[in-house]
This record gives structure tokens, sequence and C-alpha cells, in this order.
């Protein structure tokens, strides 16, 4: 029997329209209290070192108003580091940053940071925070994750939504179904996430050993054609039509 597949709905894009004119509105924290309701199982909310879209006060808020797990993106610094411990957030999830990149651009490299990472990795952990590694699907990522003792990895599923074809989609959802094979026979929990939509969940959807989703972008785009629940309950009727499937 397949695995419950839970969603995490990433709000940072409610907060970068909430940005684009400074002030309150929309607050992220009302989309999450929204996603509550709608079924969400966890809220997820990447808290950048240039404040793009999430704020500290907005962490704060989610901590304490909401009842939602919380999985706090975060890179690997020190100042993030600090921030989680005092939150200390139901999950981290440790991602690459740079300053000058749109969006999160291909996975944290777990193998090359190693020396760095290992600290980090064991200070959440001893704080009692689930740690996880956004990661490409490789073989030597999911083996640096396992040496990391992170019990999570998050596999990148950006080359596989922004394939140009269907031949290079079929090859990416490969590399995710192979690493999630990995991930499971080093007894790693599996999530997957980035870039997903309506068109490319249910295959990544299908893989039945990975338990988590984290998607936000297309969520909140669409919302301003359907609103926020109806797109996150159209979402998640495909990964239900996915898992069921797989
Ligand atoms: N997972 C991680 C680790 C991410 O960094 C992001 C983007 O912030 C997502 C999932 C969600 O990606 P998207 O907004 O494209 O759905």
């Amino acid at each position: 029997m397949s695995r419950p597949l839970r969603l995490g709905v990433n709000i940072d894009h409610v907060a970068t329209i909430r940005n684009a004119r400074g002030g309150r509105h929309p607050d992220p924290v009302r989309a999450a209290e929204l996603a509550a309701r709608a079924g969400a199982d966890g809220i997820t909310a990447h808290l950048r070192e240039d404040r793009r879209h999430i704020s500290d006060v907005d962490i704060t808020r989610l901590v304490c108003d909401i009842d939602l797990p919380l999985n706090l993106e975060m890179a690997a610094t020190e100042e993030m580091l600090t921030i989680a411990l005092r939150h200390k957030p139901h999950a981290a999830c440790i991602v690459p940053e740079k300053r000058e990149e749109r969006t999160t651009e291909g996975g944290l490299d777990a193998e090359g940071g190693f020396a760095h990472l290992q600290p980090i990795v064991a200070r959440l952990a001893e704080a009692g925070v689930r740690v996880s590694l956004f990661i490409e699907p490789e073989r030597a990522q999911i083996e640096a994750a396992r040496k990391l003792a992170a019990p999570v990895v998050e596999l990148h599923t950006g080359a596989y939504c922004d394939a140009e074809d269907s031949e290079q989609r079929a090859a990416q959802l490969q590399r995710i179904v192979e690493a999630a094979a990995i991930a499971e026979d080093l007894g790693l929990e599996c999530h997957a996430g980035h870039g997903l939509t309506y068109d490319t969940v249910e295959p990544v959807a299908a893989i039945p050993t990975i338990v988590e989703l984290n998607i936000g972008h297309f969520l909140v785009g669409e919302a301003i054609f359907v609103g926020f629940e109806a797109s996150l309950l159209e979402m998640r009727r495909r990964m239900d039509a996915g898992r069921g499937r797989g």
C-alpha cells in the first residue's frame, strides 16, 4: 500500500505580491490559515537573506498563529541558523541561495559543502528540528545527505518541470524515480518540489516513496484566476490521482 502524500504549501509569493507595494496586503499568514482550512498538511516559507518575500515577522507569526507544521527553507548561514534555533520550526529545509538568482536554481551541493553543512545539520537536529536537504536527484548528493545524518532529502523537480519536450521530461522523471529509490534504500525520507504545476504533479505523486510535495508559485499564480482554496483543492485532487496510479 502506498504511503500518504503530504502537501506543503509554500506561501512565499503571497509575500512577493505584498512587498511589491509595501504594506500588509496580501498577508501570507492569512494564506497559511486558508491553506490549513483547505487541507494543506504543512506550510513552507523561505526566509531569504535579502528578505525579498517572507520577512522575519512573517516567520514569527507563522510559528505562533498557524497550527500546521512549518517547514522553514533556509540557506546554510550563521544568521539563518540563529533564526531557526530561535523559532525551532517543525522542519528546516537547507537550500542553496545566490543573491542574484530569481528563484532557487539547482540543488544544494551536499557533497562539496559537506564540512560547512555538517555542524549546521547537527545543531538543527540537536534542537529537534527535522532537517531536509534540497538536492538534485543524484546518487552522490543523496549519499552525502545520508553521511550528514539529515533524515530527509527534498528532490529538486525543476529540471523535470522545465523540460522542453516529452523525451527530456521522461528522462528527468526517471532521474527522480531512481533518486527516490536510492533515498529509500539509504533510509532517508523523500520529498520533492520546485516548479510543480497541475500538468507536472501527477507523475511525481505516483512515486510511492515520496511522501511530501512542496508547492508554491503555481498555486499562488493560479489563485489569481480561481482563488487560493480552489487552486489548492485542484492540486490535491491531482496529487491523489497520481498517487492512485502509482
Ligand atoms: N521546495 C523548495 C526547497 C523550494 O526552494 C521551493 C521554492 O521556494 C519550492 C519547493 C516550491 O517551488 P515552487 O514555488 O516553484 O512551487
